[in-house]
């Protein structure tokens, strides 16, 4: 697939089928955000992959927030990803504390993106969840609690096959030559 139709094709999927994912396709979408560049390579993620039935029940209900009525739609997910802030290296370290850069959250926010897009590319859906009980799921998963969950992935098979139109500002808006 050309990549830029790969990009246009990955969206955030707010509804699965009730149908397993593969454990050699979550495997491959792990692989590609291990291979995504970091601060000094710095690598401070790692994928704390659910699918067991009891424990997505568990923190499903920690991202599903009826207060406010959002990401109701991960009940329906198969595979939730937990994606853990790891310490970073010393360079990298020492790099965000001089430039006053969160690299760590840049860093996973790549990661995270490869993932969806090679999970798109294997015919599955995806959303990208940054709203969610934070220590409440570290307590689920056993997460120690000097770490912090960056963002969490939903995995499965849309439940609906027509991708939705792309809304975004016009590239002339966003793009400036040479000067700002
Ligand atoms: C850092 C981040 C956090 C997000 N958090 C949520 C979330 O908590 N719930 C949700 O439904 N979508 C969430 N999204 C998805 C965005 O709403 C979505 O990417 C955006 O509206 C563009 O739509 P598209 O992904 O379908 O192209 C998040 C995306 C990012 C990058």
């Amino acid at each position: 697939m050309e990549f830029l139709e790969l990009v246009k094709l990955r969206e955030s999927v707010r509804g699965y089928i009730d149908k397993k994912v593969e454990e050699e396709k979550i495997l491959k979408c792990i692989e590609a955000a291990r291979l995504a560049p970091s601060a000094c390579n710095s690598q401070p993620w790692k994928f704390v992959v659910v699918n067991d039935k009891e424990i997505l029940s568990e923190i499903k209900n920690k991202i599903y927030d009826s207060v406010i009525g959002i990401n109701k739609f991960v009940l329906t997910a198969p595979v939730i990803i937990a994606v853990v802030g790891e310490k970073r290296n010393l360079t990298s370290a020492i790099g965000s504390s001089i430039k006053k850069k969160d690299y760590t959250s840049m860093d996973v926010g790549i990661a995270v993106e490869h993932l969806c897009l090679q999970a798109t590319e294997l015919g599955l859906g995806t959303c990208i969840i940054g709203w969610f009980k934070n220590e409440e799921i570290k307590k689920a998963l056993g997460i120690p609690k000097n770490r912090d969950i960056e963002l969490i992935v939903s995995l499965g098979y849309n439940n609906n096959e027509n991708p939705r139109e792309k809304k975004r500002k016009n590239i002339e808006d966003i793009v400036a030559f040479n000067k700002y």
